[in-house]
């Protein structure tokens, strides 16, 4: 491999500074100021939170990740002949870290030409992209710094896309945004395009509230960090301290809600949005869902969209599972 062949990953930045700061105000103020209050998940991503996460896709107890990696693996080739693709495009895609067996797998047949992961984490996009744009010469990297919901529309069109989205991110959208989500996907997908959603199946609760509920407390490090990005973005002092992350399930909508529980009544200013928050003892702030699905339910909604699954695959254990759409 020769120095030459590596071109420099490029990268679209629609999340300015000024954009962060707006839309982080807009949220709290918003999400903070109802009740229940409520945070909105995006912000949980900085540099520490994506490190975070990363750790919890370690756990023992979380079994997700290990999960989609094997079906990506066993599935990767058929998935990169039934898309057809030359273009991988990845929403959320963080450190990228399972996408290498699919990356490999186009590799194999020389088929793509490109690949565009998009995530709302700066840091943690540029150096995957760096990495990647490394590791395959030859396949033109371009990172987009953006959300997947408001910039899903300026994701640019080439060639014949397989639209990515996994690690169950999809299960931490309510379901009127799930459902807007899919919609915005059906009207981006061209004819020949393809979606690849990784999914968090039904299975017994004990093992799901494990995952959420670790015992080296990642996840309620990972969950209380959003306070500690509002304390030093938006000027407020939540104690961290006073809060404990409380993990229950939801039999009613199929999911894990994910809450940050005050120890004591306490104040809470935020300089930024001139916010005086009052918070009871025992008072609970929504931190975050994580929705478990059947394939059942996705077909409904799914249709409700305009979208057909094509073909799904299963994790061994049946942990997870990949679904690959098309419009119908
Ligand atoms: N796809 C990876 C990472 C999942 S974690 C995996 O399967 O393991 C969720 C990722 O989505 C994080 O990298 C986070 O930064 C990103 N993310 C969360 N909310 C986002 C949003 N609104 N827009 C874009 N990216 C977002
Ligand atoms: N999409 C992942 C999930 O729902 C994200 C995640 C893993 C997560 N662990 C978490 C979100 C803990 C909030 C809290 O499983």
């Amino acid at each position: 491999m020769t120095s030459d062949t590596i071109a420099e990953p490029t990268f679209d930045r629609h999340l300015s500074d000024d954009w962060r700061e707006q839309a982080l105000l807009a949220d709290v103020t918003a999400g903070l100021g109802s009740l229940p209050r409520r945070l909105t998940p995006r912000w949980l991503y900085d540099d520490r939170g994506s490190e975070l996460y990363s750790e919890i896709t370690r756990l023992p107890e979380y079994y997700l990740t290990e999960a989609e990696r094997a079906v990506l693996h066993r599935a990767a080739d058929e998935i990169v002949e039934l898309s057809g693709a030359d273009t991988l495009i990845e929403l959320g895609s963080g450190t990228s870290d399972k996408t290498t067996t699919l990356l490999d797998a186009f590799a194999a047949v020389d088929r793509l030409e490109r690949f565009v992961p998009l995530d709302v984490s700066e840091q943690t996009l540029r150096d995957a992209a760096a990495e990647l744009a490394e590791r395959y010469p030859g396949l033109r990297v371009h990172g987009v710094i953006g959300d997947f919901v408001e910039h899903l529309a300026v994701v640019p069109h080439e060639g014949v896309p397989l639209l990515a989205f996994l690690g169950s991110t999809i299960g931490n959208f309510y379901p009127a945004e799930r459902a807007a989500f899919f919609r915005a996907v059906a009207g981006w997908l061209p004819d020949d395009g393809h979606l690849l959603l990784g999914v968090d199946l039904v299975k017994p609760i004990d093992r799901i509230m494990a995952a959420y509920n670790d015992e080296a407390g990642v996840t309620a490090a990972f969950t209380l960090n959003v306070l500690e990005v509002i304390n030093r973005e938006l000027d407020a002092d939540f104690d961290l301290s006073a809060f404990e992350h409380v993990g229950m399930w939801d039999p009613n909508h199929s999911r894990v809600d994910l809450r940050l529980r005050s120890l004591r009544d306490q104040h809470v200013t935020i300089e930024r949005t001139g916010m005086q928050l009052d918070i009871a003892e025992d008072e609970e702030i929504r931190a975050e869902i994580s929705t478990k699905f059947t394939f059942r339910q996705l077909d409904v909604e799914f249709a409700a969209a305009g979208l057909e699954a094509v073909r799904a695959w299963n994790s061994d254990g049946g942990e997870g599972a990949l679904v690959m759409g098309r419009r119908v």
